[in-house]
């Protein structure tokens, strides 16, 4: 609290020729994700203390809601917070993670996106569940510069929805200049009249993932962030949902994306709308209008199958735009990064995994198999594969790999919108996407549909890369 204080007063001081609000008021960018502190003084060294623990948050104001979230235990004050503390670092520090389980259940911590060797990995085929009161010493180092995010990877269907996880940043010396970086992780969760999370599971949420009626941003009901007009920024999104997928739009404006789910691509490319699936990230630069208008992230109707189309176009943060044009910046630059296709030509296997479903039974099927009956996979170290993944279930599925990443080759034979690097994507009802994976990692990797209902109830398998 102590820190959340001096913050908030170094931020009134850095505004204050702004006194359009009230000293009460509690600006919500000051509520942005905060950055864990680092304990060891060694600039190459990341080196943390995190604690899961059960707290408390306010998702409607004055309603309070018993969680499972994480906090910054290098502070000795620190709270649980949704989302939880930022990891940040450069790309070649050496990262420790000291953890606790201050749960009164089994958890572990599955860095998502990020390669790390594979008993650091957090999966249960490469680490035991750490026990209620125990602790682990998680050690990596950062490789890739990129927007990622860590959660449990047991019960995740239910610890991530009770409010466990929190973003990673890894930067390195490429700069994008901007006026403002946002880290923006979206999430719906559901909740009683009473503002407490809805336990009541019902079979439609098992079928589609467990849909809330609350939409948040950064743990937040429709927050209002502030700009200046004309300001360009940076926003890294991640959806963190059980099983909603975003259809983002913000209506007037353009997405200019520059990354995905593994770092920046080789070329920009623009969008009107962007279709982020659960654990998929992207990077983005918006252009906010010269005139003081104010800008709205909404999330447009979209229907992930089985006719659950979600309802029309509902809000998730508002870009207030006020005060004197932002100052000029230099422009975006002409060479992004150099990314080379993986040479399919050289893949020494061809593999089809047909994702099925059985909607009575709650069941999820890869290649017939519902985890953990399955056959492992086993690829060589620095072989390229190319994976079929064909879907052949009523519903989009988001496929996500662990270890390594991959590049979409195509969907039902249209090529994919760039070469960028990802580790989540998106299979269609019905369609069949092509992937490129170079097995660089050598260990016992999983694969599974990112709807955490699903990957807990059978859409799962392991990869040993030996
Ligand atoms: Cu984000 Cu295997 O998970
Ligand atoms: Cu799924």
């Amino acid at each position: 609290m102590k820190y959340y204080s001096t913050l908030l007063l170094g931020l009134a001081v850095a505004c204050g020729d702004d006194a359009r609000e009230p000293a009460s008021h509690v600006d919500d960018d000051e509520r942005a994700p905060q950055p864990f502190v680092d304990l060891n003084p060694d600039p190459g060294v990341v080196e943390v203390r995190l604690a899961a623990s059960p707290g408390e948050v306010e998702y409607l104001a004055g309603k309070p809601a018993a969680v499972w979230a994480y906090r910054d235990a290098g502070r000795a004050d620190a709270l649980p917070t949704i989302p939880g503390p930022v990891l940040e670092a450069k790309v070649g520090d050496q990262i420790i993670v000291h953890f606790v389980n201050e749960l009164t259940e089994e958890t572990t911590i599955h860095w998502h996106g990020l390669r790390v060797p594979a008993s650091q990995d957090g999966a249960l085929v490469s680490q035991a569940p750490v026990p209620p009161g125990g602790t682990f010493d998680y050690a990596f180092t950062a490789l890739d510069a990129g927007f990622f995010w860590y959660h449990p990877h047991m019960h995740s269907d239910v610890q991530i929805e009770r409010g466990l996880y929190g973003l990673i940043v890894l930067r390195d010396a490429f700069s994008v200049p901007v006026h403002e970086e946002r880290l923006l992780v979206l999430d719906d969760v559901k909740l009683s009249a009473d503002g407490a999370l809805d336990e009541d599971t019902t079979h439609m949420d098992l079928m589609m993932g467990r849909q809330g009626n609350v939409l948040l941003a950064n743990g937040q009901v429709l927050p209002e962030l502030h700009t200046r007009p004309g300001s360009r920024e940076r926003w890294r999104l991640l959806n963190s949902a059980n099983g909603r997928t975003f259809n983002l739009s913000l209506p007037g404006l353009t997405f200019l994306v520059i990354g995905w789910d593994g770092g920046l691509l080789p070329e920009p490319y623009e969008a009107e709308t962007l279709l982020v699936a659960p654990g998929e990230r992207y990077d983005v630069v918006i252009e906010v209008p010269g005139d003081a208008q104010d800008v709205e992230l909404v999330t447009l109707s979209h229907d992930s199958g089985h006719h659950m189309t979600t309802t029309s176009s509902q809000p998730l943060l508002a870009l207030v735009s006020r005060g004197d044009a932002a100052a000029p910046i230099d422009a975006l630059p002409s060479t992004w990064r150099a990314l080379e296709p993986i040479d399919v030509a050289a893949a020494t296997t061809l593999r089809t995994l047909a994702l099925s479903e059985d909607m009575m039974g709650l069941r999820f099927f890869i290649n017939g198999f519902a985890w953990p009956e399955h056959e492992h996979i086993t690829a060589a170290t620095d072989s390229v594969e190319v994976w079929a993944i064909d879907n052949r279930s009523g519903m989009d599925h988001p496929f996500h790999l662990h270890g390594t990443f991959f590049q979409v080759l195509d969907s039902d034979g249209v090529p994919a919108d760039s070469l960028g690097w990802k580790d989540t994507v998106i299979v269609p009802r019905s369609a069949t996407v092509r992937l490129a994976i170079r097995f660089d990692n050598p260990g016992a990797w999983m694969y599974h549909c990112h709807i955490l209902e699903h990957a807990e109830r059978g859409m799962m398998g392991q990869v040993d890369v030996q």
